[in-house]
């Protein structure tokens, strides 16, 4: 029986199932290194701002990503608490993604303009004094740490080799933009932005 052959043989067993999970990643990842959904900005997608590009990294200085997703799937629970579904368009300029899985508290791809940026900075301050049942860690020091925004053209710089569209306009004025703002200006610049670009009444 030929079947017996590969099953005697581990060499070509593997081989063999390699072949076979191969045409999984051909029909079902190929494709999408091609469709325009997946591979192209969605309208009005810019590069971060010099600030918020901070607040990003201050963002995942701090292990926000740990317990907060930025990924709103397509499902029915989750359009009607977060809005629009996640599509991958907006998301084309993030190095790294920041997507996660992981839910202590809420998805934050869409939380931009929910709040005022005076319940940002009191809430990351002390989450207690704006939602008394919250068990978020507070992030007082960020008002104190000012910027000196000496790093921020070389990080545009370097988000510009990997394909992230700053000019250099961006990147010579990136300094001056972050310099002397607290690391609390820069995440609330950050967390305002997220997800306005497809807002959904929510
Ligand atoms: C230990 C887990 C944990 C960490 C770390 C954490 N959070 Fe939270 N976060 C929560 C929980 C739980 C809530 C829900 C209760 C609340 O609103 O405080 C929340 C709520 C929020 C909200 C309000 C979301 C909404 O839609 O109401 C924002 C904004 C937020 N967090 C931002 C941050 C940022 C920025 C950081 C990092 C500086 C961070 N969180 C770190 C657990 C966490």
């Amino acid at each position: 029986m030929k079947h017996e052959v590969v099953e005697k043989n581990i060499g070509l067993m593997i081989i063999l199932i390699i072949v076979a999970i191969s045409f999984g990643f051909l029909v079902e990842i190929v494709p999408l290194f091609f469709l325009k959904t997946t591979t192209e900005p969605i309208k009005g997608l810019k590069p971060l701002p010099a600030l918020a590009l901070e607040g990003r990294d201050i963002y995942i200085r701090e292990g926000c990503n740990v317990c907060h997703s930025q990924m709103i799937r397509p499902f029915r629970s989750e359009t009607e608490r977060y809005g629009h579904y996640s599509v991958a368009g907006e998301h084309i300029y993030e190095h790294p993604f920041l997507w996660g899985s992981k839910r202590t508290g809420p998805d934050l791809a869409r939380v931009g303009q929910r709040y005022s940026d005076e319940w940002h900075r009191a809430h990351l301050t002390n989450p207690r004094d704006v939602v008394p049942e919250s068990n978020m860690p507070g992030f007082p020091w960020l008002n104190e740490n000012v910027l000196t925004g000496e790093l921020t053209g070389q990080k545009m710089k370097s988000l510009r080799r990997v394909g992230v569209p700053y000019t250099d306009d961006d990147i010579n004025n990136a300094k001056a933009a972050v310099e002397g703002k607290t690391e609390m200006d820069a995440m609330v610049a950050y967390l305002q932005q997220l997800g306005t670009l497809i807002q959904t009444k929510r």
